[in-house]
């Protein structure tokens, strides 16, 4: 019997991830602690809700006393942590809450494994893990050519990476000096349902319906290597069953897109889905080249070679059938939308887009 508690569950990959531990894994049960930010959502969960295996706490990963309590009450021998501010644009805007929720947080839950696990040789083998979800923005920036590998130096270049990249290095060295038995994962840009509409695809997917500009930030070839988010789920459970104690796992989709090839396709299999724009204006027209994301990293591409010779996983789901997956489940799921981009999430595009589009040229 294992007891996982899992981190940031009410998120986008945190959320596929669950359904994907339910579906599969026997003899466990999972607690999901989650503090519900404005990208945490419970609806993203609420069929599993009463699943007897299942219990959701709302909380920080930085209340030590709360983690503390639960890694007693509920006997924790496996932590897949997720919970993060995720979104680089609001690192930028505001880095505050990434350096308390990435880096103290990430602390708080080793502090309190450290505790709950004791620090010795037998901790290693006593079938514990903590899995630690990061990124593969941590190794900063590639130029043409090049691949991300689990060796390759840390050059984080936002405040979102550089708070995962400390979050990493704490992980690590909690397995060289206090045997504690880690595992880490950086893995690409994912896509698929449930994720927040502020990151690239559900943001296009959703204007583009809506007849909204699509802000493509510099000269839109920035490239990003696009995994399907239930293959990087299924990766997580490979690596937390099969993984090597102290090492890291890159995970990727081998799928390098610049980003004006990935609005252009979503606008064409929108306009072939539901057809085009009034005025027979096709989705394309929509395209706004906007100022650049600040320090933006030009290239990011994954080299998965360790997990798939040592592990043996590999990506199921090609880019042309994941996105069409995904926007269908944009267009089943309209509701989920419109009720997750509350409030605070407006104010935050107003300021995002509205004060600055500074269109640069148009399609
Ligand atoms: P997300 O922003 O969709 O979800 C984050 C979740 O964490 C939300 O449910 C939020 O409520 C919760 N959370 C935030 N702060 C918390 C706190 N202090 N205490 C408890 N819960 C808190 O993020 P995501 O895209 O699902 O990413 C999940 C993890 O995977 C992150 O660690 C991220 O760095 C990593 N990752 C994401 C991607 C990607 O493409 N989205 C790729 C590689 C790695
Ligand atoms: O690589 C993994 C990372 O992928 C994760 O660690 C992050 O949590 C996740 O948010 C994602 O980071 P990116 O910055 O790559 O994702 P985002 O969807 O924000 O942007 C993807 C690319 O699209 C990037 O080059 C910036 C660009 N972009 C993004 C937005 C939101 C635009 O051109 N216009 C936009 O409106």
């Amino acid at each position: 019997m294992k007891n996982i508690l899992v981190t940031g569950g009410c998120g986008f990959i945190g959320a596929n991830f669950i359904r994907l531990a339910l579906a599969s894994l026997d003899n466990f049960r999972l607690v999901n602690l989650d503090k519900l930010t404005y990208a945490g959502n419970p609806q993203n969960l609420a069929d599993i809700a009463d699943d007897p295996r299942y219990r959701f706490v709302q909380g920080d990963i930085c209340d030590a006393s709360l983690i503390e309590q639960l890694f007693a009450d509920e006997q924790i021998d496996t932590v897949v942590h997720f919970a993060a501010e995720s979104h680089v644009d609001r690192s930028i805007t505001g880095p505050a809450a990434f350096i308390q929720t990435n880096i103290l947080g990430t602390f708080v839950l080793l502090e309190a494994a450290r505790k709950a696990w004791g620090d010795n040789q037998e901790s290693l083998q006593s079938g514990r893990r903590f899995l630690h979800v990061s990124t593969d923005e941590v190794y900063g920036s590639l130029g043409a050519t090049g691949y991300f590998t689990e060796s390759t130096s840390y050059d984080p270049r936002s405040p979102y990476s550089a708070s995962k990249a400390s979050s990493d290095h704490l992980v690590s060295a909690y397995f060289h000096t206090y045997n504690l038995p880690i595992l880490i994962t950086n893995c690409s840009n994912n896509y698929g349902p449930y994720q927040f509409p502020e990151k690239l695809i559900p943001l296009v997917i959703n204007n583009a319906l809506q007849g909204k500009d699509l802000p493509v930030y510099g000269d839109g070839k920035n490239v990003r290597d696009w995994l399907y988010v239930s293959d990087h789920c299924k990766g997580i459970l490979t690596v937390l069953e099969q993984g090597t104690l102290g090492e890291t796992y890159n995970i990727g989709g081998n799928t390098e897109k610049q980003n004006i090839e990935v609005v252009t396709t979503i606008c064409d299999l929108l306009d072939e889905k539901v057809g085009v724009l009034a005025g027979d204006n096709p989705r394309r027209s929509l395209i706004k080249f906007v100022k650049d994301r600040a320090g933006h990293d030009r290239r990011y591409a994954i080299d998965a070679s360790k997990i798939k010779d040592e592990l043996g996983w590999q990506p199921t789901v090609g880019f042309e059938e994941g996105i069409r997956r995904t926007i269908e489940w944009y267009l089943e799921h309209s509701d989920w939308v419109g009720s997750v981009m509350d409030g605070s999430y407006q104010e935050y595009y107003q300021k995002m887009y509205d004060g600055r589009p500074q269109v640069t040229s148009r399609s």
